[in-house]
């Protein structure tokens, strides 16, 4: 029996998908992932990502505006977001976050979305996805900070953090997501940080099409193959791969209520 696996965060809508989405879509399904989460990055990638959502039954939407996106969102565009999030396959907001690496936005922007998306969150009881890269203590600045309002529903996704940042998202009740760098063979330290969070905090993604997980790094990434990175924490974990299909499955479910 193939155990299911839950892929929390890809971006279905992506060009590299527009020719043969359907089979992508199948091939998870053979393979066991019951259930795939796409996310959009602005309003119109939000848009497609319901349209999926609504096309094919085991996908379901997170919607929202990514710090380098945050910029350039025009007026209006946030209350759209607002809206679709309402919507019944929507089950989280996202992608949001800080990001210091591309720096396309001012901080203050992306600080301002970040904090609406997590009153968002709040309003609607469905949890945000953050996107942190190179901004990790801006990140739980903010996340302690909002903290203080009531506990928050969300995760940090595609970590590639340090332990002190994990173990701050972790007490504070958040889910740590782990994309294809966990699998690269240079990454003993993200392996060494995912060994530490609580195994009913872990959860598995593929952020696909990018960041393709051992043995297909550098390919176009698919849901499909959410199971190397599932499999590689499982052995970080001292589990079967199935065990941690189980739990990182039962964790998403919990998170998201699917
Ligand atoms: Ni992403």
């Amino acid at each position: 029996m193939v155990v299911s696996l839950i892929d929390t965060h890809c971006h279905l809508d992506s060009e590299g998908f527009h020719q043969d989405i359907d089979q992508v879509i199948q091939r998870a399904t053979d393979t066991g992932v019951e259930r795939m989460l796409t996310i959009g990055v602005d309003l119109e990638t939000s848009q497609a990502a319901v349209l999926l959502a609504n096309r094919y039954p085991c996908v379901s939407a997170v919607v929202g505006i990514q710090p380098n996106y945050a910029q350039e969102a025009k007026p209006g565009d946030w209350a759209a977001i607002e809206d679709l999030a309402t919507h019944p396959r929507v089950v989280g907001v996202g992608e949001t976050g800080l990001d210091k690496y591309w720096d396309v936005a001012p901080l203050e922007i992306q600080r301002d979305y970040f904090i609406r998306h997590i009153e968002l969150s709040r309003r609607l009881n469905k949890p945000f996805v953050v996107h942190c890269r190179e901004a990790e203590a801006e990140v739980v600045e903010v996340l302690q900070a909002e903290a203080g309002n009531g506990p928050l529903s969300g995760l940090m996704h595609s970590f590639c953090g340090g332990e002190t940042t994990a173990n701050i998202c972790v007490n504070l009740g958040l889910y740590i997501s782990f994309a294809g760098m966990l699998t690269f063979r240079k990454n003993e330290d993200l392996r060494a940080v995912a060994k530490l969070v609580p195994r009913d905090q872990l959860l598995v993604e593929t952020d696909a099409p990018y960041l393709a997980p051992l043995p297909n790094r550098g390919k176009r990434n698919e849901p499909s193959w959410v199971r190397f990175t599932n499999d590689c924490l499982a052995q970080v974990h001292g589990l079967t791969p199935d065990e941690m299909a189980a739990l990182t499955t039962a964790n998403a479910k919990r998170l998201f209520r699917i």
